[in-house]
């Protein structure tokens, strides 16, 4: 698949991330099918795991506030549940299940007291970051197993921002955070270096080495999985590039799938293995893309587009069904 063509340059942008220690960890009652209370779980392995998550970002250069840990709230480090953040607006959560509902005030709290002045709390059951994926222009929108479809619509008037909903269909992937992340989104500097670099004739797979673009005026490469970011209908010739995602489309129904398709023409598509052991929960800068340590199929792909692949190892948390973007929830000013 890859030939000595340039690959695109990838810019990274600082990140601020809030999250929760895993110091009350447990698997103490089984919501999803990952969770099985029979099953000893480490707590110190699981901080050690968390600590060196929250370490990977503070190296990329990304700002980590964090939230303390309460007992008795055992998924509490799963802290992506707990708000989604635009333009330092604020939505908070409503959980599904009743043994996380407490999560949702201390997060709240937080947000007041850190000087968020636009904090909303959903009427409907809304998992937050777990089922709302931010691309830079929309708000992808899971549901299925956790946030109500109502959710959906409360977010778009909560935050101020379009919303496409998505059918979740596979129990095992219960949150839109398990089946698809955002590699670069639509305010991220890496895209326009991309198209040059893209593969210009399909059918050859691979561009002539030296020659950095057959003709930008095509810019878009054509069908098969190596379409360019911008141009077609996603992007708009005059707007910025469109986000690049990542997902698992079997988690999806067929109509949510035809609508990735539509919107993200360019994705990279996951395999089961990649999907199963929380590849796609993963969380990216714009260049840098932290991976739990077994996807490494997927970081082959990544690594392919210009990527810049971490692995983490986050065996423990994903024993309460949750891996790298499960703990990290995204502040956007
Ligand atoms: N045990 C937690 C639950 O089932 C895991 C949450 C994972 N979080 C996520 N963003 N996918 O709710």
């Amino acid at each position: 698949m890859t030939g000595d063509h340039a690959l695109p340059v990838r810019v990274p942008t600082p990140r601020h991330y809030l999250m929760c220690p895993p110091r009350y960890f447990a698997v103490e009652y089984s919501i999803n099918p990952w969770m099985d209370p029979d099953r000893p779980v480490d707590t110190e392995l699981a901080m050690r795991q968390w600590t060196t998550l929250r370490d990977t970002y503070r190296e990329l250069g990304h700002t980590v506030d964090e939230v303390p840990p309460q007992p008795g709230l055992p998924d509490m480090v799963f802290a992506a549940n707990s708000g989604t953040v635009v333009d330092g607006r604020v939505l908070g959560s409503r959980f599904r299940a009743p043994e996380r509902a407490a999560e949702a005030e201390h997060f709240r709290r937080w947000f007041v007291e850190n000087g968020f002045r636009d904090v909303t709390m959903p009427r409907q059951i809304n998992e937050a970051e777990g089922d709302f994926v931010w691309t830079g222009r929309v708000l992808l929108a899971g549901t299925g197993f956790r946030t109500d479809p109502g959710a959906h619509a409360e977010a778009q008037e909560a935050l101020g921002v379009p919303v496409v909903s998505l059918h979740l269909i596979d129990e095992r992937y219960y949150h839109l955070d398990t089946a698809l992340f955002v590699l670069s989104g639509e305010s991220d500097g890496a895209t326009p270096a991309e198209t040059p670099a893209r593969v210009a004739d399909p059918g050859a797979r691979v561009a002539d080495s030296g020659a950095r673009v057959a003709d930008p005026g095509a810019r878009v490469a054509g069908s098969g999985d190596r379409v360019a970011g911008s141009g077609g209908d996603g992007g708009g010739a005059a707007g910025p590039a469109r986000a690049q995602i990542a997902y698992y489309p079997e988690a999806f129904s067929e109509g949510s799938r035809r609508v990735l398709a539509r919107l993200f023409p360019d994705a990279v598509q996951a395999t089961a293995a990649d999907a199963e052991c929380f590849g796609l929960n993963g969380i990216s800068d714009g260049r840098h893309v932290v991976l739990p340590v077994e996807a490494t199929g997927l970081g082959d792909q990544l690594t392919e587009r210009g990527y810049e692949v971490r692995f983490v190892d986050i065996s423990e948390l994903r024993k309460a069904g949750g891996g790298p973007k499960c703990c990290t929830l995204e502040i956007r000013k």
